[in-house]
C-alpha cells in the first residue's frame, strides 16, 4: 500500500484540501505534518463546505484516521473550536483522531508576539496570518516551547508557563509595548483544555508505525507550500516550518523509506497571500477577474489573494526539492474566460535569461517574467470528468504546461466539488491508488 505525501508547489492555498479528500477513500490513515491553524484546507462535498486547518482533510471519512504529527504546532482553543464545529456538523472524531504528545503548543504569548512584530516590521512585514505559528516555531528551535504531554502534566506545565512568562512578559512589555500575561489566566483555560484533548493525545509516531507495519497506507498532507518553506521558500517570507515532501518524515516519525512517492498539487494559475516576492503578479482588470472568478480570499483570513499567471520556474523548482512524480493541477476552470493565458518560462535577471528557480534572496524581488502567451480556450471546462472533453485550447495550455514542468499530471481539477475531477490518462496514480478513477464515476 503506498504512502503518499501531498505538498503545496507554488505560495499555498492550491487546492491541497480537495485533492487530500479526492484520494482519502483509498487510504487509512491522513495525516498532518506541519503548520499550525495558519492552515485553511477547503473540502466542499454537495452544498456543504468545510474549512479544515488544524486536523487534517481526512477527517470527512468516516472510515479515515487523522493524526496530527509532532511538526505541527496546536492553538488548543483553535483546535477544540474546530473539533466542536466538526461534531456539531456530524463528523466522528473518537477512535478517528490521533494528536502527537510531542506537538508543540500554540500559547497565548504567541499570537501576541507574531502580531507585535509584524506591527514593528511595519512595511517590511511578512503579512502573516496572526496565528502565533511563526513564534511557536522559535520557543521550538529555542528549546522552550511547550507540548502536548506537557498540558497532562499540571505541575510541569505551571514550571514551563512561568519560566516562559518570565522572558515572554519582558519581551511583549519593554520591546514591543505589548499587553503582558499572569501565570493564572494562562494555566485556567489551558488546564481545561488538557481535560477536552487528554483523550486524543498519544504516541503518533508510535501508531503510525504500527498501523504501516499492519499494511495500512498513509497519505501526508502538507500544510502551506513549496515557497513558503522555512529553507526552500523565499525567504524571509516564508513561514517557519519545513513544508516541503522532507519534513513528513520529521514531522510524524515515520522514515523516509517507509515513503513511497510524492505528488504536489498546483493551480492553473498562482496566488499569493502575505507580502514578499511574487514575479508573475498582475495587478488590474486582470487580476480582478481571476480573483473573482477563483474566489481568491483566504481560508483562514479572509484576505483577497494577490494573483499571477503559472510560473514554470517556479513549478520546476518545486518538482526538484520535493521530487514531485506527478501534479494535480487544480481550477482550471477559473481561466475559462480568458482570452489569452500566459505561462512564465524564464526569468530576466540583470541582462541574463536564468532557466534556475534563483537561490539568493534578493535576485527574485529584481527578476522579470519571461512569457509565452497561449490563445485562450473560452469554453466552459467546470465540472469537466475526461480529458476528451476538454476543449482543444485547454488541452493545448496543458500539454505546454507539461512540457515545461516535466512531470505529468496525474489529477486535473475543474471545480471545487469531489467530482469535478479529471484522472489523466495513465495517471501515476493508478500506480498508488488503482481505483481512484472508478470511485469518481
Ligand atoms: P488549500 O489550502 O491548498 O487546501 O486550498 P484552499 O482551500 O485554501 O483554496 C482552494 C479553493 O479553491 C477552495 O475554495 C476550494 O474549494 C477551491 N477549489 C479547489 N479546486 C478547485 C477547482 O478545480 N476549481 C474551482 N473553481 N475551485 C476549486
Ligand atoms: P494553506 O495550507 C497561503 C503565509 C502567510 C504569510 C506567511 C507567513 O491553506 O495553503 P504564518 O502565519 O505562517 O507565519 O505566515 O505564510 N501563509 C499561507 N499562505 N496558504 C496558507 O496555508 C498559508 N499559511 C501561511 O500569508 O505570507
Ligand atoms: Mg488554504
Amino acid at each position: 500500500m503506498a504512502n503518499i505525501v501531498v505538498v503545496g508547489t507554488q505560495w499555498g492555498d492550491e487546492g491541497k484540501g480537495k485533492v487530500v479528500d479526492v484520494i482519502t477513500p483509498h487510504v487509512n490513515v491522513v495525516v498532518r505534518f506541519q503548520g499550525g491553524n495558519n492552515a485553511g484546507h477547503t473540502v466542499v462535498v454537495g452544498r456543504e463546505k468545510y474549512v479544515l486547518h488544524s486536523i487534517p482533510s481526512g477527517i470527512l471519512h468516516p472510515n479515515c484516521r487523522c493524526v496530527v504529527g509532532c511538526g505541527v504546532v496546536v492553538d488548543p482553543a483553535a483546535m477544540i473550536e474546530e473539533m466542536e464545529s466538526l461534531v456539531q456538523r456530524g463528523v466522528t472524531l473518537d477512535g478517528n483522531l490521533f494528536i502527537s504528545k510531542n506537538a508543540h503548543l500554540i500559547m497565548p504569548y504567541h499570537p501576541a508576539l507574531d502580531r507585535a512584530s509584524e506591527a514593528k516590521l511595519g512595511a517590511r512585514r511578512i503579512g502573516t496570518t496572526g496565528k502565533g505559528v511563526g513564534p511557536a516555531y522559535v520557543d521550538k528551535a529555542a528549546r522552550v516551547g511547550i507540548r502536548m504531554a506537557d498540558l497532562l502534566d499540571e505541575r510541569l506545565f505551571r514550571e514551563k508557563v512561568e519560566v516562559n512568562l518570565a522572558q515572554k512578559n519582558r519581551l511583549l512589555r519593554e520591546i514591543y509595548d505589548a499587553q503582558t500575561f499572569t501565570v493564572e489566566e494562562i494555566l485556567h483555560p489551558y488546564l481545561r483544555y488538557a481535560g477536552w484533548l487528554a483523550p486524543y493525545i498519544t504516541d503518533t509516531s508510535l501508531l503510525l508505525h504500527r498501523w504501516i507495519e499492519s499494511g495500512y497506507s498513509v497519505l501526508f498532507e502538507g500544510a502551506q507550500a513549496t515557497m513558503l518553506d522555512i529553507d526552500h521558500g523565499t525567504y524571509p517570507y516564508i513561514t517557519s516550518s519545513s513544508t516541503t515532501a522532507g519534513g513528513a518524515a520529521t514531522g510524524t516519525g515515520v522514515p523516509p523509506t517507509k515513503i513511497d512517492g510524492v505528488l504536489g498539487v498546483a493551480k492553473a494559475y498562482t496566488t499569493r497571500v502575505g507580502a514578499g516576492p511574487f514575479p508573475t503578479e498582475l495587478s488590474g482588470p486582470l487580476a480582478e477577474h481571476i480573483r473573482a472568478r477563483g474566489n481568491e480570499y483566504g481560508a483562514t483570513t479572509g484576505r483577497p489573494r494577490r494573483c499571477g499567471w503559472f510560473d514554470a520556474m517556479v513549478l520546476r523548482y518545486a518538482v526538484r526539492i520535493n521530487g514531485i512524480e506527478t501534479i494535480a493541477l487544480t481550477k482550471l476552470d477559473v481561466l475559462d474566460q480568458c482570452e489569452t493565458v500566459r505561462v512564465c518560462t524564464g526569468y530576466r535577471h540583470r541582462g541574463e535569461i536564468l532557466t534556475e528557480f534563483p537561490e539568493e534572496e534578493s535576485a527574485l524581488h529584481e527578476v522579470e517574467p519571461v512569457y509565452e502567451e497561449l490563445s485562450g480556450w473560452m469554453t466552459p471546462t467546470s465540472g469537466v470528468t475526461s480529458e476528451a472533453d476538454l476543449p482543444a485550447k485547454a488541452r493545448r495550455y496543458l500539454e505546454r504546461l507539461n512540457e515545461l514542468i516535466g512531470v505529468p499530471f496525474g489529477l486535473i481539477s475543474t471545480g471545487p466539488q469531489r467530482a469535478e475531477t479529471i484522472v489523466c490518462e495513465d495517471s501515476p496514480l493508478l500506480g498508488w491508488y488503482p481505483s481512484v478513477r472508478a470511485s469518481l464515476l
